[in-house]
Protein backbone atom coordinates (compact mmCIF):
# COMPACT_ATOMS: atom_id res chain seq x y z
CA UNK A 1 0.00 0.00 0.00
CA UNK A 2 1.08 3.56 -0.37
CA UNK A 3 -0.96 6.30 -1.77
CA UNK A 4 -4.43 6.09 0.92
CA UNK A 5 -7.46 7.27 1.04
CA UNK A 6 -8.80 7.24 4.39
CA UNK A 7 -12.44 8.53 4.91
CA UNK A 8 -13.40 9.41 8.94
CA UNK A 9 -9.19 9.56 8.99
CA UNK A 10 -10.38 11.81 11.89
CA UNK A 11 -12.32 9.39 13.91
CA UNK A 12 -11.18 7.39 16.69
CA UNK A 13 -9.79 4.21 14.67
CA UNK A 14 -8.67 6.64 11.27
CA UNK A 15 -6.09 8.96 13.39
CA UNK A 16 -4.30 5.97 14.72
CA UNK A 17 -4.25 4.26 11.62
CA UNK A 18 -2.86 7.23 10.01
CA UNK A 19 -0.44 6.97 12.30
CA UNK A 20 0.08 3.46 11.87
CA UNK A 21 0.03 4.03 7.67
CA UNK A 22 2.70 6.50 7.93
CA UNK A 23 5.58 4.48 10.33
CA UNK A 24 5.06 1.98 7.27
CA UNK A 25 6.02 4.59 4.61
CA UNK A 26 2.51 4.98 3.17
CA UNK A 27 0.73 8.52 2.19
CA UNK A 28 -2.41 8.86 3.67
CA UNK A 29 -4.78 11.54 2.58
CA UNK A 30 -8.27 12.01 4.59
CA UNK A 31 -11.46 13.05 2.80
CA UNK A 32 -13.94 14.32 4.91
CA UNK A 33 -16.74 16.83 5.99
CA UNK A 34 -16.09 20.34 5.36
CA UNK A 35 -14.85 22.13 8.87
CA UNK A 36 -13.72 25.45 9.76
CA UNK A 37 -10.10 24.04 10.25
CA UNK A 38 -8.95 21.42 7.73
CA UNK A 39 -6.86 19.06 9.66
CA UNK A 40 -3.38 18.92 7.99
CA UNK A 41 -4.42 15.12 6.40
CA UNK A 42 -7.70 16.18 5.29
CA UNK A 43 -7.10 17.28 1.44
CA UNK A 44 -10.49 16.58 0.34
CA UNK A 45 -13.45 17.14 0.93
CA UNK A 46 -16.97 15.55 0.28
CA UNK A 47 -20.78 16.21 0.83
CA UNK A 48 -22.49 12.95 0.33
CA UNK A 49 -26.08 14.57 1.11
CA UNK A 50 -25.47 16.70 -1.99
CA UNK A 51 -23.69 14.41 -3.62
CA UNK A 52 -20.54 16.59 -3.71
CA UNK A 53 -16.69 15.53 -3.78
CA UNK A 54 -13.33 16.55 -4.75
CA UNK A 55 -11.81 14.57 -6.96
CA UNK A 56 -8.53 15.01 -7.00
CA UNK A 57 -7.47 11.82 -5.27
CA UNK A 58 -8.84 9.76 -8.31
CA UNK A 59 -5.22 9.31 -10.13
CA UNK A 60 -3.31 9.10 -7.30
CA UNK A 61 -5.17 6.32 -4.71
CA UNK A 62 -4.34 2.87 -4.90
CA UNK A 63 -6.29 1.86 -1.78
CA UNK A 64 -9.58 3.75 -0.25
CA UNK A 65 -10.21 2.77 3.47
CA UNK A 66 -13.55 3.70 3.88
CA UNK A 67 -14.63 4.08 7.78
CA UNK A 68 -16.88 7.52 7.86
CA UNK A 69 -19.81 7.29 9.70
CA UNK A 70 -22.35 8.98 12.57
CA UNK A 71 -21.15 7.15 16.11
CA UNK A 72 -23.90 4.60 16.58
CA UNK A 73 -23.03 5.49 20.45
CA UNK A 74 -22.79 8.83 20.24
CA UNK A 75 -26.32 9.82 20.68
CA UNK A 76 -29.70 8.18 21.78
CA UNK A 77 -31.46 6.17 18.61
CA UNK A 78 -33.91 8.55 17.71
CA UNK A 79 -35.36 8.11 14.37
CA UNK A 80 -33.60 11.12 12.83
CA UNK A 81 -30.30 9.73 14.06
CA UNK A 82 -30.61 5.94 13.07
CA UNK A 83 -31.22 7.60 9.68
CA UNK A 84 -28.09 9.71 9.97
CA UNK A 85 -26.09 6.53 10.88
CA UNK A 86 -27.74 4.35 8.32
CA UNK A 87 -27.29 7.36 5.37
CA UNK A 88 -23.90 8.42 6.41
CA UNK A 89 -22.77 4.97 5.43
CA UNK A 90 -24.85 3.88 2.30
CA UNK A 91 -24.68 7.07 0.63
CA UNK A 92 -20.80 7.59 1.19
CA UNK A 93 -20.25 4.27 -0.17
CA UNK A 94 -22.54 5.07 -2.89
CA UNK A 95 -20.75 8.30 -3.47
CA UNK A 96 -17.49 6.88 -3.84
CA UNK A 97 -19.08 3.83 -6.50
CA UNK A 98 -20.27 6.65 -8.52
CA UNK A 99 -16.99 8.43 -8.32
CA UNK A 100 -15.02 5.57 -9.08
CA UNK A 101 -17.49 4.43 -12.30
CA UNK A 102 -17.68 7.74 -13.40
CA UNK A 103 -14.07 8.90 -13.81
CA UNK A 104 -10.72 7.39 -14.64
CA UNK A 105 -9.26 6.44 -11.77
CA UNK A 106 -5.74 4.36 -10.06
CA UNK A 107 -7.97 2.54 -6.76
CA UNK A 108 -7.35 -0.75 -6.65
CA UNK A 109 -8.88 -1.96 -4.07
CA UNK A 110 -11.20 -0.85 -1.18
CA UNK A 111 -11.24 -2.32 2.57
CA UNK A 112 -14.53 -0.82 4.12
CA UNK A 113 -15.43 -1.40 7.72
CA UNK A 114 -18.31 -2.73 8.90
CA UNK A 115 -19.13 -4.04 12.38
CA UNK A 116 -19.58 -7.80 13.68
CA UNK A 117 -23.15 -5.55 14.83
CA UNK A 118 -23.77 -7.71 11.93
CA UNK A 119 -24.59 -11.04 13.71
CA UNK A 120 -27.23 -9.56 15.86
CA UNK A 121 -27.71 -9.20 19.54
CA UNK A 122 -27.30 -13.29 20.34
CA UNK A 123 -24.35 -15.10 19.50
CA UNK A 124 -24.40 -17.83 22.17
CA UNK A 125 -21.67 -20.13 20.30
CA UNK A 126 -17.82 -18.90 18.16
CA UNK A 127 -19.91 -16.99 15.59
CA UNK A 128 -17.89 -16.99 12.29
CA UNK A 129 -18.24 -14.97 8.65
CA UNK A 130 -21.03 -17.24 7.10
CA UNK A 131 -23.16 -16.09 9.64
CA UNK A 132 -26.20 -15.21 8.16
CA UNK A 133 -26.90 -10.98 8.51
CA UNK A 134 -29.82 -10.70 11.26
CA UNK A 135 -32.61 -7.94 10.50
CA UNK A 136 -32.12 -5.74 13.82
CA UNK A 137 -31.77 -2.40 13.13
CA UNK A 138 -26.86 -2.18 13.42
CA UNK A 139 -27.18 -5.39 11.61
CA UNK A 140 -29.03 -3.94 8.29
CA UNK A 141 -27.05 -1.23 8.45
CA UNK A 142 -24.04 -3.32 8.81
CA UNK A 143 -25.29 -5.52 5.85
CA UNK A 144 -26.42 -2.67 3.38
CA UNK A 145 -23.07 -1.05 4.14
CA UNK A 146 -21.63 -4.21 3.19
CA UNK A 147 -23.77 -4.30 0.10
CA UNK A 148 -22.85 -1.33 -1.16
CA UNK A 149 -19.13 -1.80 -0.80
CA UNK A 150 -19.23 -5.46 -2.95
CA UNK A 151 -20.39 -3.22 -5.77
CA UNK A 152 -16.83 -2.08 -6.29
CA UNK A 153 -16.16 -5.72 -7.30
CA UNK A 154 -17.87 -5.03 -10.21
CA UNK A 155 -15.49 -2.10 -11.20
CA UNK A 156 -12.91 -4.44 -10.93
CA UNK A 157 -12.06 -2.93 -7.91
CA UNK A 158 -10.84 -6.29 -4.68
CA UNK A 159 -12.92 -5.20 -1.95
CA UNK A 160 -12.30 -6.37 1.66
CA UNK A 161 -14.82 -5.52 4.61
CA UNK A 162 -13.98 -5.71 8.25
CA UNK A 163 -16.47 -6.67 10.80
CA UNK A 164 -14.50 -4.62 13.82
CA UNK A 165 -15.29 -6.18 17.24
CA UNK A 166 -15.70 -3.77 20.63
CA UNK A 167 -12.69 -1.65 20.12
CA UNK A 168 -10.11 -1.01 23.19
CA UNK A 169 -8.60 2.51 22.87
CA UNK A 170 -6.94 4.69 25.04
CA UNK A 171 -7.99 8.05 23.16
CA UNK A 172 -12.30 6.74 23.02
CA UNK A 173 -14.37 4.50 22.53
CA UNK A 174 -15.65 1.55 25.27
CA UNK A 175 -12.76 1.86 27.59
CA UNK A 176 -13.09 5.21 27.98
CA UNK A 177 -17.02 5.23 28.04
CA UNK A 178 -16.27 2.46 30.75
CA UNK A 179 -13.66 4.70 32.48
CA UNK A 180 -15.35 7.38 33.54
CA UNK A 181 -17.58 6.21 35.94
CA UNK A 182 -14.88 3.42 37.00
CA UNK A 183 -12.36 6.74 38.37
CA UNK A 184 -15.02 7.78 40.54
CA UNK A 185 -15.84 4.31 41.77
CA UNK A 186 -19.06 4.08 39.86
CA UNK A 187 -18.02 1.29 37.63
CA UNK A 188 -20.74 -1.48 36.95
CA UNK A 189 -21.02 -4.29 34.70
CA UNK A 190 -24.47 -4.08 32.65
CA UNK A 191 -27.61 -6.88 32.63
CA UNK A 192 -26.71 -9.71 33.96
CA UNK A 193 -22.62 -9.06 33.31
CA UNK A 194 -22.56 -12.49 31.11
CA UNK A 195 -23.15 -11.48 27.44
CA UNK A 196 -19.78 -11.99 25.93
CA UNK A 197 -17.91 -8.66 24.52
CA UNK A 198 -15.82 -9.49 21.23
CA UNK A 199 -13.23 -6.78 21.63
CA UNK A 200 -9.94 -6.00 19.93
CA UNK A 201 -7.03 -3.64 20.60
CA UNK A 202 -6.75 -0.91 18.17
CA UNK A 203 -3.41 -1.80 17.53
CA UNK A 204 -3.93 -4.83 16.32
CA UNK A 205 -7.01 -3.35 13.95
CA UNK A 206 -5.04 -1.03 12.81
CA UNK A 207 -2.81 -3.63 11.63
CA UNK A 208 -5.78 -6.07 10.26
CA UNK A 209 -6.71 -2.81 8.19
CA UNK A 210 -3.49 -2.31 6.54
CA UNK A 211 -2.82 -6.68 6.38
CA UNK A 212 -6.19 -6.31 4.28
CA UNK A 213 -4.83 -3.45 1.87
CA UNK A 214 -1.47 -5.34 0.90
CA UNK A 215 -2.94 -8.72 0.91
CA UNK A 216 -4.14 -9.58 -2.59
CA UNK A 217 -5.52 -12.83 -1.02
CA UNK A 218 -7.80 -10.82 0.85
CA UNK A 219 -11.53 -10.73 -0.28
CA UNK A 220 -14.80 -10.81 1.40
CA UNK A 221 -15.69 -10.52 5.36
CA UNK A 222 -13.27 -11.06 8.12
CA UNK A 223 -14.05 -10.12 11.86
CA UNK A 224 -11.73 -8.34 13.41
CA UNK A 225 -12.08 -9.36 16.94
CA UNK A 226 -9.11 -11.07 19.54
CA UNK A 227 -9.37 -14.60 20.05
CA UNK A 228 -11.20 -14.12 23.82
CA UNK A 229 -14.10 -12.97 24.09
CA UNK A 230 -15.04 -11.69 27.55
CA UNK A 231 -17.83 -11.52 29.48
CA UNK A 232 -19.20 -7.75 29.81
CA UNK A 233 -18.23 -8.50 34.06
CA UNK A 234 -15.01 -9.58 33.29
CA UNK A 235 -14.00 -6.75 30.87
CA UNK A 236 -15.69 -3.52 33.75
CA UNK A 237 -13.69 -5.63 36.47
CA UNK A 238 -10.70 -5.59 34.14
CA UNK A 239 -11.17 -1.64 33.49
CA UNK A 240 -11.69 -1.01 37.25
CA UNK A 241 -8.36 -2.68 38.00
CA UNK A 242 -6.51 -1.20 35.73
CA UNK A 243 -7.36 1.60 36.94
CA UNK A 244 -7.08 0.98 40.12
CA UNK A 245 -10.13 1.99 41.42
CA UNK A 246 -12.81 -0.90 43.23
CA UNK A 247 -15.47 -2.64 41.56
CA UNK A 248 -18.11 -3.29 44.31
CA UNK A 249 -21.50 -1.99 42.92
CA UNK A 250 -24.41 -4.22 41.59
CA UNK A 251 -25.09 -4.49 37.95
CA UNK A 252 -27.13 -1.77 36.18
CA UNK A 253 -30.25 -3.75 35.57
CA UNK A 254 -31.20 -4.16 31.78
CA UNK A 255 -34.56 -2.33 32.43
CA UNK A 256 -32.61 0.63 33.69
CA UNK A 257 -30.56 1.00 30.48
CA UNK A 258 -33.35 0.29 28.04
CA UNK A 259 -35.37 2.89 29.96
CA UNK A 260 -32.79 5.23 29.57
CA UNK A 261 -30.87 4.29 26.25
CA UNK A 262 -34.12 2.81 24.65
CA UNK A 263 -33.39 0.98 21.23
CA UNK A 264 -29.20 1.53 21.56
CA UNK A 265 -29.39 -0.95 25.26
CA UNK A 266 -29.53 -3.84 22.85
CA UNK A 267 -25.99 -2.68 21.21
CA UNK A 268 -24.87 -2.58 24.83
CA UNK A 269 -26.95 -5.98 25.76
CA UNK A 270 -25.70 -7.66 23.27
CA UNK A 271 -24.34 -11.18 23.59
CA UNK A 272 -21.38 -11.57 20.96
CA UNK A 273 -19.11 -14.28 21.06
CA UNK A 274 -17.37 -14.00 17.55
CA UNK A 275 -14.72 -16.10 15.97
CA UNK A 276 -11.04 -14.52 14.66
CA UNK A 277 -10.57 -17.84 12.94
CA UNK A 278 -10.18 -16.25 9.60
CA UNK A 279 -8.12 -13.71 9.79
CA UNK A 280 -5.75 -16.00 11.86
CA UNK A 281 -5.79 -18.54 8.82
CA UNK A 282 -5.32 -15.21 6.35
CA UNK A 283 -2.14 -14.96 8.22
CA UNK A 284 -2.99 -12.59 11.17
CA UNK A 285 -1.24 -12.91 14.52
CA UNK A 286 -2.81 -10.92 17.12
CA UNK A 287 0.08 -9.18 19.54
CA UNK A 288 -2.83 -8.77 21.85
CA UNK A 289 -4.70 -12.28 22.73
CA UNK A 290 -6.05 -11.56 26.58
CA UNK A 291 -8.61 -8.14 27.21
CA UNK A 292 -6.48 -7.81 30.90
CA UNK A 293 -3.58 -7.32 28.82
CA UNK A 294 -5.01 -4.85 26.25
CA UNK A 295 -6.67 -3.16 28.59
CA UNK A 296 -3.36 -2.64 31.10
CA UNK A 297 -2.21 -1.31 27.59
CA UNK A 298 -3.80 1.42 26.96
CA UNK A 299 -4.89 2.05 30.55
CA UNK A 300 -1.12 2.94 31.50
N1 LIG B 1 -14.92 2.12 17.64
C1 LIG B 1 -15.54 0.94 17.70
O1 LIG B 1 -15.60 0.27 18.80
C2 LIG B 1 -16.18 0.36 16.45
C3 LIG B 1 -16.76 -0.91 16.53
C4 LIG B 1 -17.36 -1.45 15.39
C5 LIG B 1 -17.37 -0.73 14.21
N2 LIG B 1 -16.80 0.50 14.15
C6 LIG B 1 -16.88 1.23 12.87
O2 LIG B 1 -15.59 1.60 12.41
C7 LIG B 1 -15.64 2.91 11.80
C8 LIG B 1 -14.59 3.79 12.46
O3 LIG B 1 -14.85 3.82 13.86
P1 LIG B 1 -14.41 5.03 14.80
O4 LIG B 1 -14.58 4.56 16.20
O5 LIG B 1 -13.10 5.59 14.34
O6 LIG B 1 -15.57 6.09 14.48
P2 LIG B 1 -15.61 7.64 14.89
O7 LIG B 1 -14.55 7.97 15.87
O8 LIG B 1 -17.02 7.93 15.27
O9 LIG B 1 -15.24 8.40 13.53
C9 LIG B 1 -15.99 8.24 12.37
C10 LIG B 1 -15.67 9.35 11.40
O10 LIG B 1 -16.74 9.36 10.43
C11 LIG B 1 -17.04 10.68 10.05
N3 LIG B 1 -18.43 10.97 10.42
C12 LIG B 1 -18.97 11.13 11.65
N4 LIG B 1 -20.28 11.41 11.58
C13 LIG B 1 -20.57 11.44 10.28
C14 LIG B 1 -21.76 11.70 9.56
N5 LIG B 1 -22.91 11.99 10.17
N6 LIG B 1 -21.69 11.65 8.25
C15 LIG B 1 -20.52 11.34 7.64
N7 LIG B 1 -19.36 11.10 8.23
C16 LIG B 1 -19.40 11.15 9.56
C17 LIG B 1 -16.13 11.62 10.82
O11 LIG B 1 -15.06 11.99 9.95
P3 LIG B 1 -14.97 13.49 9.29
O12 LIG B 1 -15.46 14.45 10.34
O13 LIG B 1 -13.53 13.62 9.01
O14 LIG B 1 -15.82 13.48 8.09
C18 LIG B 1 -15.64 10.75 11.98
O15 LIG B 1 -14.36 11.14 12.41
C19 LIG B 1 -17.06 3.44 12.00
O16 LIG B 1 -17.80 3.30 10.82
C20 LIG B 1 -17.62 2.56 13.10
O17 LIG B 1 -19.01 2.38 13.01
C21 LIG B 1 -16.18 1.05 15.25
Amino acid sequence: MKNILVTGGSGLVGKHLTRILEENKSEVSWIGRSKKERPFHQKYNWDFENGNIDKGWLQNTDTIIHLAGAGVAEHKWSDSYKKEIYESRIKSTKLLHDTLSNNDHSVKTLVCASAIGIYGNNCLESTDETFPAQTNFLAKVCDDWEKEAHKFELLGIRVVIIRVGIVLAKEGGFVKAVSAPAKWGLGAAFGNGKMMTSWIHINDLCRIFMKAGNDINMKGAYNAVASNPVSNKQITKAICQALHRPYFLPNVPAFMLKLVLGEMASMILANQNISSKKIEKAGYTFVFNYAEEAIRDVIK
